[in-house]
């Protein structure tokens, strides 16, 4: 049986970083299940369509095929064949990604693709709901948390000095409205499994968050680094 990871948390807790950095120790491979939401918004952006109009997103849906393709532990997005990795990591398309990730047949739609590829690989998987509803029997779950305005901090380094950066400001209020509408939403809110252990990353680094997450899944399923 392989082994489960899952991590849930808010949008800028370090989550992808994390997993990313924790599944190359390992040698498991990392799903980013943020970035099916993203490639579902981007797709029916693309053709026009805003999340906010629900029936013309779900009509949609048969049209789309994505896709996480794993190369060397890393992943690549595609839809319809086309890679959209790098296009869907947009302010505009993290905002649409939250909006369209509240639309039930969106997430039933995704929710088999997850499934498969937990089932057939070691993995590290991260979401909103990986460990509540995706993979309630995960070996692991962790959720991964900051303050918000420690989140928007994170970001706003990231991106400074980079063309198009936005103010801090306008990081941290994305950060917000997204808390939002992760965690009020209907269906599979943003919200810690009971069996989750929790991890506040406020005053930790990110070697420091690194090594605490490996230390839990070696304590719960004996998976060591390989080197
Ligand atoms: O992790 P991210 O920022 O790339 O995710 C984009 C959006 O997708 C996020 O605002 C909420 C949604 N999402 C979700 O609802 N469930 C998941 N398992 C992963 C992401």
């Amino acid at each position: 049986m392989p082994i489960n990871v899952a991590i849930d948390g808010p949008a800028g807790a370090g989550k992808s970083t994390v997993s990313k950095a924790v599944a190359a120790k390992l040698g498991f491979i990392y799903a980013d299940t943020g970035a099916l939401y993203r490639a579902v918004a981007y797709a029916v952006n693309s053709k026009g369509i805003k999340a906010c109009d629900k029936e013309k997103v779900i009509n949609e849906l048969e049209s789309i095929t994505p896709e996480l393709r794993f190369t060397g532990g890393l992943q690549h997005v595609f839809v319809n064949g086309e890679d959209v990795s790098d296009k869907i990591r947009t302010s505009e398309i993290s905002m649409e990604a939250s909006a369209v990730s509240a639309i039930p047949e969106v997430r039933e739609f995704l929710f088999g693709l997850q499934k498969k590829i937990a089932r057939e690989n070691n993995i590290i998987m991260d979401g909103r709901d990986i460990g509540t509803v995706v993979l309630p029997g995960a070996d692991v779950k962790i959720f991964l948390t900051a303050a918000a305005e420690e989140r928007a901090e994170r970001r706003y380094k990231e991106l400074s000095g980079k063309p198009g950066c936005p103010s801090f400001e306008d990081i941290l209020s994305d950060i917000k409205t997204r808390d939002y509408n992760d965690m009020n939403r209907s269906i599979a809110p943003l919200r810690q499994a009971e069996d989750a252990v929790l991890a506040d990353t406020t005053e930790m680094d990110f070697q420091t968050v690194v090594s605490m997450v490996l230390s839990i899944i070696k304590e719960k399923t004996g998976a060591e680094s390989i080197g």
